[in-house]
């Protein structure tokens, strides 16, 4: 499953990472470190999650 993030939305709430540190990478100040995330088979529940816990909705999972 492939994610974006929104860099220009992300206000640096840092709650990707709180729930998906394995997957969500976060520079020191707290803001998403890459516009792109691969999610592997299985750990969809990690994405979705994340999407709901970005308060800026900046998340967004790529269904293709
Ligand atoms: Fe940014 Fe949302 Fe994560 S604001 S750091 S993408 S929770």
């Amino acid at each position: 499953m492939h994610v974006t993030i929104d860099l220009d939305k992300c206000a640096g709430h840092a709650r990707c990472y709180a729930v998906s540190p394995e997957y969500f990478d976060i520079d020191d100040d707290g803001y998403a470190a890459s516009a792109h995330v691969e999610v592997p088979e299985g750990a969809e529940q990690l994405a979705i999650d994340a999407v709901a816990a970005c308060p800026e909705r900046a998340i967004q999972i790529c269904e293709a």
